[in-house]
């Protein structure tokens, strides 16, 4: 899908469909306006058929004074309502409404609506995200594939073209295209997209857009002394990876952020198995890998001027001969002993040691990204994700960036207190607390391995993917980090 940016008028642009946006009653947009002028009230006549609610659409034809074969109309809602959800159920009705029609190519004025206090470039990001949300289609896996007659191929934003914005259409496609990697690596089935399909994955990056990229095999992490990650990784056969993928748009001087995803490909919960139901979901236990490769495709994509080094930790989580058992005893990178009560929280093993190993980069900030705890979903449901950090400043810039992407997290406490869950009589602390704010002990574990860094956490075991009808990966919280890193390097 192309995008452009480019002055134009509605009655004259010569696009396979020119998309308008309403408000509720009948409330006009400057662009609908010259339209219904140009067409001597055709169009306000036929607003009686479009329904109040913001993403309805109703399409025109032939509306006499306009050049476009065909005008869809899409509802905003109630004026007074207008705000970020509304413009961006317009733009989902919208792109859904230009998928069902088949058109080829669109005019697209919503972007030229205020939206609350957003600056117009937050409306074309916006605008460009959601069509390509709407487009994406994942069906790599079916033996037929549906005709992909329903392609949208260009959409051309009626702005006056300024640096700024093409800036940010520029940015906004980068991160479309990260966001999807994320998305695809996510819906992806185990038996593919294993560890070593991870590490193919950050090296094909690489060469794309000259990423510096290392791979540690087990032998490596044996070396290291990765006894955390070894353990969940020790009953399958296939090899964990622990992948080192580094971008470098910025001086060479400046401190890199550290992405660091969980990457667990498969998760059965080991020996202490998984019940059955929903357990093919597990496949999607690798989202936080996904979504940092996702992020460092946007920002290279884009040449973002930021230095990002993401590490991802990823295996199996198998049960077998060579499993670990509750109540194993590893030493971990960092030299704290872990006894492992339950095989189940494998997430934090491997990531304590990722954590550990990315403090060699000597990153500025350290984010982790991982689908960590069920308790998480049960605290924040499908909306929002699980936001820990020990440092305030970093907090407040990842809650900033999510509401400009609008990849909500929640700040979450990660006080002492909570500590006191995770003692163990025969190492320094155990993997697990009890069932008691279990999002909060299973921070708390990997709070123990990055004192000495800004860090944050973020759980996205609730919004990295859907289930039901709608099963497949949200490609959350890409938009999110991507955002967060734009803003580090200064870009508004
Ligand atoms: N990958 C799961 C977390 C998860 C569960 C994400 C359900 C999304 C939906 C993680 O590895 C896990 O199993 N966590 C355990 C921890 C427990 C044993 C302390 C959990 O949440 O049950
Ligand atoms: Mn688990
Ligand atoms: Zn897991």
């Amino acid at each position: 899908m192309e995008f452009s940016i480019k002055t134009l008028s509605p009655e004259t642009a010569k696009a396979g469909c020119v998309v308008l946006g309403i408000h509720a009653n009948q409330e006009l947009t400057p662009a609908a306006r010259r339209a219904d002028q140009a067409s001597k009230g055709a169009l306000k006549k036929a607003l009686a058929d479009l329904p109040a609610k913001a993403g309805s659409s109703l399409l025109l034809r032939s509306l006499p004074g306009v050049a476009a074969e065909r005008v869809l109309l899409v509802s905003l809602g109630e004026h007074g309502e207008f705000g970020d959800s509304a413009f961006r159920d317009a733009v989902r009705g919208a792109a859904l409404a230009l998928k069902e029609l088949g058109a080829k190519d669109a005019a697209f004025f919503l972007v030229d609506i205020k939206v609350g206090s957003r600056h117009v470039s937050w409306n074309l990001r916006h605008a460009v995200l959601g069509l390509r949300d709407a487009f994406y289609r994942f069906d790599q896996m079916k033996s037929q594939k549906k005709a992909p007659a329903a392609a949208l191929q260009h959409v051309v934003f009626p702005l006056s073209s300024k640096t700024e914005l093409q800036k940010a259409l520029a940015e906004a496609a980068a991160t479309a295209d990260g966001i999807e990697l994320a998305k695809t690596l996510g819906n992806l089935p185990p038996n593919i997209c294993t560890p070593a399909y991870l590490a193919d994955a950050a090296s094909k990056l690489a060469r794309q857009y000259k990423l510096g990229v290392e791979v540690l095999e087990r032998a490596d992490m044996q070396k290291l002394g990765m006894g955390a990650l070894l353990a969940v990784a020790n009953a399958s056969h296939n090899p964990p990876k622990l992948i080192v993928l580094r971008y470098n748009g910025a001086a060479k001087g400046r401190k890199p952020i550290a992405l660091v995803g969980k990457g667990i490909t498969f998760d059965t919960g080991g020996i202490s198995l998984k019940p059955a139901a929903e357990m093919d979901e597990m496949k999607f236990d690798m989202s936080g890998a996904g979504s940092v490769l996702g992020a460092i495709r946007a920002l290279a994509g884009m040449k973002a001027p930021v230095n990002v080094v993401g590490v991802i930790p990823t295996c199996e989580n198998m049960p077998g001969g060579h499993a670990t058992r509750p109540g194993d005893v590893v030493t971990t990178l960092s030299g704290q002993t872990v006894e492992i009560l339950n095989t189940d929280a494998e997430g934090r093993l491997i990531l304590c040691d990722a954590l550990t190993y990315a403090a060699r980069f000597e990153p500025e900030k350290v984010i982790d990204i991982a689908t960590l705890t069920g308790a998480c979903v049960v605290a924040l449901g499908h909306v929002a994700s699980g936001l820990f950090a020990n440092d305030e400043a970093l907090a407040a810039e990842l809650l900033a960036a999510a509401d400009d992407a609008r990849d909500p997290v929640w700040r979450m406490p990660l006080w002492e207190e909570y500590q006191e869950g995770l003692r163990s009589n025969f190492a320094d602390f155990a993997n697990i607390g009890g069932r008691p704010g279990g999002a909060i002990t299973a921070a708390c574990y990997l709070a123990r391995f990055t004192r000495k860094m800004r860090w944050a956490h973020l759980d996205v075991a609730g919004t990295a993917w859907k289930s039901g009808r709608e099963k497949g990966s949200t490609g959350r919280p890409v938009p999110l980090l991507v955002r967060f890193a734009l803003r580090h390097a200064g870009r508004k």
